[in-house]
């Protein structure tokens, strides 16, 4: 079947099941172009929680998908690749941060939206990369334990100098491997553009950065800049949007690493068969839910930065 009758089918049998399209910023153009909507893991948090569909079809990764089904449990959630995880979310366990806590009782426990629902049940309050910082300030206790992402965790602690942070040791295998190497030559090649940076970069690339926020904050800081162009230090998805959005401007890609291999996996006849089959559906146990939905609220609750 050729990619326009995927797509037409995709949108017929949405509308049957009165299912809504969900994709993040990274997943492949074709996945982007077909969803209701794009956005980064807090936009698609709140539109999961909002909608009044029936059935979500979560194109990303499987602690977002768990984060729908944590937000709507009234709804039905697909993921369309089973397999697509996230290395960063499985480098912390509950009962590994259980162990931690007890190390530092006195400590407010923020985790990162990467992390599973288990995770999520242990913490205190969830953060996402476009509202970590007023998060970690919103928090009375003056120690955090950061949990997964150690360079979001340093990212914060040096936006929140009054809190003692304690930084569980993650990180996002695809940002880590940019080196501060690759992103001094891109700029020495075009000394005219800005250079914006996700926060789960290592703390040398983003001391290089003009402009540090989520995904969905390279959008707006793309489209508001007068600059005309921009090296993109986060994964290569981000730019069908990027370019879509800001057609007179040149985005430029600092490595060739920044692929996230499980945000790559969903395919358009993927996103199909779980319509016509309603699997795989991700469910998560009514104790942990509640749990992790209060550390969800709380962070919903927050302003973005
Ligand atoms: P945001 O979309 O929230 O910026 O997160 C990036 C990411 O790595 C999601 O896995
Ligand atoms: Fe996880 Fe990194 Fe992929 Fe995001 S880009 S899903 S943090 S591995």
């Amino acid at each position: 079947m050729n990619q326009e009758t995927l797509k037409q089918q995709i949108k017929q049998l949405a509308a049957e099941k009165n299912a809504l399209l969900i994709a993040h910023n990274y997943e492949r153009d074709e996945i982007q172009e077909i969803a209701d909507v794009t956005g980064d893991s807090l936009a698609l948090s709140i539109e999961a929680a909002k909608t009044d569909k029936q059935v979500i079809v979560f194109c990303g990764v499987h602690f977002m998908a768990e984060s729908a089904a944590i937000l709507a449990p009234e709804k039905t959630v697909l993921l369309p690749r089973a397999d697509a995880g996230c290395p960063m979310a499985d480098m912390v366990t509950a009962e590994g941060l259980r162990e931690l806590k007890q190390q530092h009782p006195d400590a407010t426990v923020v985790t990162y939206v990467n992390s599973s629902a288990d995770v999520k049940a242990e913490s205190d309050i969830c953060c996402t990369s476009s509202n970590a910082i007023s998060v970690a300030r919103s928090v009375e206790s003056k120690k955090l334990l950061l949990v997964p992402d150690r360079n979001l965790g340093r990212y914060i602690a040096s936006r929140v100098p009054e809190k003692e942070c304690i930084f569980w040791e993650g990180f996002c295998p695809t940002h880590d491997q940019l080196t501060a190497e690759d992103v001094k030559k891109t700029k020495a090649d075009h000394p005219d553009s800005l250079f914006m940076a996700h926060p789960e970069c290592l703390p040398e690339i983003l001391e290089l950065a003009d402009h540090i926020c989520s995904t969905s904050g390279m959008y707006e800081y793309a489209a508001k800049s007068p600059a005309k162009k921009f090296i993109v230090g986060t994964e290569n998805g981000i730019l069908w949007r990027l370019k879509q959005e800001n057609p007179d401007k040149e985005f430029i890609m600092p490595s060739n690493c920044l692929v996230c291999p499980n945000m790559k996996l969903t395919r358009l006849e993927d996103v199909l068969h779980c319509l016509e089959t309603m699997e795989p559906q991700i469910t998560v146990a009514e104790d942990i839910r509640v749990k992790a939905k209060l550390a969800l609220d709380k962070m919903l609750a927050a302003p973005r930065d």
